[in-house]
């Protein structure tokens, strides 16, 4: 895994209120030429004052088509080392450089390099929740909200790896009736939620609907009447009839939805209590003093090689064409 940054996270404290620290932004916002992005699992505060707030595909279409000179990412961190592999040119800032995602750190560049010499010939399409080096060793990129339409596309007959998230692949592979290898990483936010602990809920409330996130296991998908990206689920909640939705996904989002539907109710998926994990605990790393101080201070950085850089880039370009 490479992260190299400019500087380590800023441990300084402003002391300003919410407010303040709001306001502050807002004006940094406006004297850099900033956008922020922000992904729908951060903090509420983070959600608003950020510019443009989306699934993992959304940001990187955002994060690609603006005229920003600078680009704050509050996500993980391969969500901000895509922002520059496709703006190179452009000063990209994290709040929290050391928000990673346990998902893409799961599946090491050695490790997938043998698992892809044990298929020669396969196509290697990869989650964008993985690193530049793996994205560099892969053919196409894919997020859950364009995954089924890439796959869609390639040959039957044509065999694919598939990683790092198993959930995610077995839930297309199912849906598409393909075969795919799959690498056998996961999420361990989607994953914490179990068959037992989700019917229990289901029971609770029989008026409520249970919408899913595929990196969930197929015991939980199984069950859902609704099964898409985070983005699908947003939208699906807002196109419903049903008045009450049982929210299998990180927790985060129930902010936007319950915006976008003030009289719906929305009920988090329990977590299992055996496996009580189901909050992205480093989406949350992204608190506005450390928004503020990474604006102030223009730091950390997203620095990436060039020569990787460039690599990365093109499965990255295959799937905004594919899914464009
Ligand atoms: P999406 O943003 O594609 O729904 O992915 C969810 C996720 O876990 C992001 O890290
Ligand atoms: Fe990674 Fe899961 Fe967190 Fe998304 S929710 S950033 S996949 S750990």
């Amino acid at each position: 895994m490479t992260r190299d940054f400019s500087s380590t996270t800023c441990a300084v404290k402003s002391g300003y209120s919410p407010e303040e620290l709001y306001q502050r932004i807002c004006d940094l916002k406006k004297e850099m030429n900033a956008l922020i992005l922000a992904h729908y699992y951060t903090l509420p505060e983070i959600q608003q004052v950020a510019d443009i707030v989306g699934d993992s595909l959304a940001l990187a279409r955002a994060a690609e088509k603006n005229n920003a000179d600078v680009i704050v990412f509050a996500g993980v961190y391969f969500m901000a080392e895509t922002a520059k592999i496709l703006n190179p040119s452009r000063l990209v800032l994290m709040p929290d450089a050391y928000a990673g995602c346990p998902l893409a750190d799961s599946c090491p560049a050695d490790d997938f390099m043998k698992f892809k010499e044990q298929h020669p010939g396969a196509l290697a399409i990869t989650y964008i929740n993985s690193t530049a080096e793996i994205k560099a060793l892969s053919d196409i990129t894919c997020t859950s909200s364009n995954a089924e339409q890439i796959i869609r596309q390639i040959p039957d007959g044509q065999q694919i790896i598939f990683g790092p998230d198993r959930n995610l692949g077995g839930y297309i592979a199912r849906k598409l009736g393909r075969e795919m290898i799959l690498w056998q990483g996961y999420c361990y936010v989607h994953d914490a939620f179990s068959e037992p602990s989700i019917l229990k809920t289901c029971a609770e409330h029989p008026d409520a609907e249970l919408i899913a996130h595929p990196e969930c296991r197929e015991e939980v998908l199984r069950h859902a009447v609704f099964t898409g990206s985070t983005q699908a689920m947003l939208n699906y909640t807002v196109s419903s009839s049903a008045q009450k939705f049982i929210v299998a996904t990180e927790p985060g989002i129930l902010y936007e939805m319950q915006k976008r539907s003030p009289k719906k109710i929305f009920i988090p998926a329990p977590r299992d209590p055996e496996n009580p994990r189901s909050v992205c605990t480093q989406m949350k790393q992204n608190t506005l003093e450390k928004l503020y101080q990474c604006m102030l201070t223009r730091q950390p950085e997203i620095v990436i090689d060039e020569t990787l850089r460039l690599a990365s880039l093109i499965p990255i370009r295959r799937m905004l064409e594919m899914s464009s």
